[in-house]
């Protein structure tokens, strides 16, 4: 058993985050979050009381009084909102279309990363975001920048998309997703960039097991 460390996994949408750091945390034996979700439950209570995803001011009450909560499963991380589980609700083609609106209000992030921080307190986490090595995060013993060309990301959402019924096509996701990358990139609050300090994985020829085992040597060897 080596030391609880905290592992930040940043990059933008579709380059394999989500699905190498739930491995990399299961070989460890540690806590996965996934931070996106939660910008996508407030997208998506906001969405269904109708609230103007510009209005910052409406947004934070909205948070403020909304439970989000986290839960690991063997299935992976759960999500309910309110009590309710919204794990496959918050991957819908709206939700996703709306989020990086959501995410960009420097309020409404600030709420969110307090309650990540407070996830990770204890160590023994692999959290994956766009921002976890730059600001939830800035004392993490490994971080990653984990990206893949735009085409192969757009290929994964697709098949990630049909194993879900999700209805979509190569070339819409490829526009989705280059634009979603420009909003997360080029917006003022946390915008995604690679930390000085984080090690750049291009998933882009890799195996998702390739890349887990890359992060996991790297891990070890930090938690030593
Ligand atoms: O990883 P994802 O596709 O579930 O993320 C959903 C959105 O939330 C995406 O547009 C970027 C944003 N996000 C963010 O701004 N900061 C994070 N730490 C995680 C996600």
């Amino acid at each position: 058993m080596g030391k609880k460390i905290q592992i930040a996994i940043d990059g933008p949408a579709g380059a394999g985050k989500s699905t190498i750091a739930k491995i990399v945390a299961e070989n460890l034996g540690f806590t996965y979050i996934d931070t996106g979700a939660m910008y996508r439950a407030v997208t998506y209570k906001a969405m269904l009381e109708n609230i103007d995803l510009s209005d910052a001011k409406s947004l934070e009450k909205l948070v403020l009084n909304t439970s989000i909560i986290l839960k690991p499963s063997p299935s992976g991380q759960l999500v309910f909102v309110d009590g309710e589980d919204v794990s496959q609700l918050i991957r819908s083609n709206e939700v996703t279309a709306n989020v990086s609106q959501v995410a960009a209000h420097s309020n409404i992030r600030e709420i969110l990363v307090a309650k990540q921080q407070q996830l990770a307190i204890s160590g023994g986490v692999v959290m994956d975001g766009r921002d976890i090595a730059t600001h939830v995060l800035k004392d993490a013993e490994l971080k990653i920048f984990m990206s893949a060309s735009v085409e192969e990301r757009a290929r994964r959402r697709f098949i990630d998309n049909e194993k879900r019924g999700i209805p979509s096509t190569i070339e819409k996701l490829q526009e989705e997703i280059a634009k979603r990358d420009q909003l997360d990139s080029e917006r003022e609050a946390s915008p995604l960039i690679q930390a000085e300090d984080a090690i750049y994985l291009d998933t882009t020829h890799l195996t998702i097991e390739e890349a887990a085992n890359e992060i996991l040597a790297l891990a070890r060897q930090k938690m030593e």
